[in-house]
């Protein structure tokens, strides 16, 4: 795991994403506080080994901790962003099978799972979540608070928007724009560019109806 913290780490989120995290905190021997959601109240005392410990209000209480945004969607992650305090400091956490042997810019906040390859010339954003087995080609560049689902795959100079959500295993061909705040199904085989906010799926993908793209695309 590489990370850029140098404190302890604090997880916002009680999700699937913040118990993967956890392993690689303890294969580097890196301390976690706890879990923060706004949910507390209803879920168990921990989550994964660590404590849930309250409310995101309650960031400002840990102001030695890093923190890490462990929340599915990019549209909540990015709100979950806009009311902590605009100091916080953010851990950025690459597990240690990713490749990047061009050293490509990963944004502070981002999450690259197991196996995800990232080859010239590309560029992670900030607080980006890339599940395992994701490949960005070369001059793919990756908007803040995009997930890229287990397999997705971006062919050369693909632009993903801000806060979208690429489903397992979606493939994008080389040179496509995809908007911001987009959703493409799973399986997709997205061939065109996408505009902002739509809902796209199969293959070749095509706009589905809107659907709230706060909730977490299953
Ligand atoms: C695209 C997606 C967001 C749509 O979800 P939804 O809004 O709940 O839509 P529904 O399941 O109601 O399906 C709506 C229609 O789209 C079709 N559809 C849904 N997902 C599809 C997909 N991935 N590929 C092709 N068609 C799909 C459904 O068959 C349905 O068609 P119909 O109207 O002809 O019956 C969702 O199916 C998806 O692919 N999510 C990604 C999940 C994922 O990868 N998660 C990663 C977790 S780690």
């Amino acid at each position: 795991m590489t990370a850029s913290w140098g404190g302890p780490l604090l997880l916002v989120g009680a999700s699937g994403l913040a118990r993967e995290v956890l392993p690689l905190a303890a294969e580097a021997g890196r301390p976690v506080l706890g879990v923060l959601d706004d949910r507390h109240a209803e879920l168990p005392p921990s989550l994964g080994g660590v404590p849930v410990l309250g409310p995101v209000s309650s960031a400002a209480a840990y102001p030695d901790a890093e923190l890490l945004l462990c929340i599915g969607p990019g549209v909540s992650r990015a709100a979950v962003y806009g009311r902590l305090d605009p100091g916080s400091r953010f851990a950025t956490v690459v597990d240690p099978s990713v490749r990047n042997p061009a050293g490509c810019p990963v944004g502070s906040g981002s999450i690259l799972l197991a196996g995800v390859t990232i080859t010239a010339d590309a560029y992670i954003g900030e607080h980006v979540v890339a599940m395992p087995g994701v490949t960005v080609t070369h001059d793919c560049a990756v908007a803040d608070f995009a997930t890229l689902a287990a397999g997705v795959s971006l062919g050369g100079g693909v632009r993903v928007g801000q806060a979208t959500y690429l489903g397992m295993n979606a493939a994008v061909r080389p040179g496509v724009r995809i908007g911001a705040g987009v959703v493409v199904g799973m399986g997709a085989v997205v061939l065109r560019d996408v505009p902002d906010g739509e809902t796209w799926a199969g293959v070749p993908a095509s706009a589905l109806a809107p659907r709230p793209v706060t909730e977490a695309p299953r």
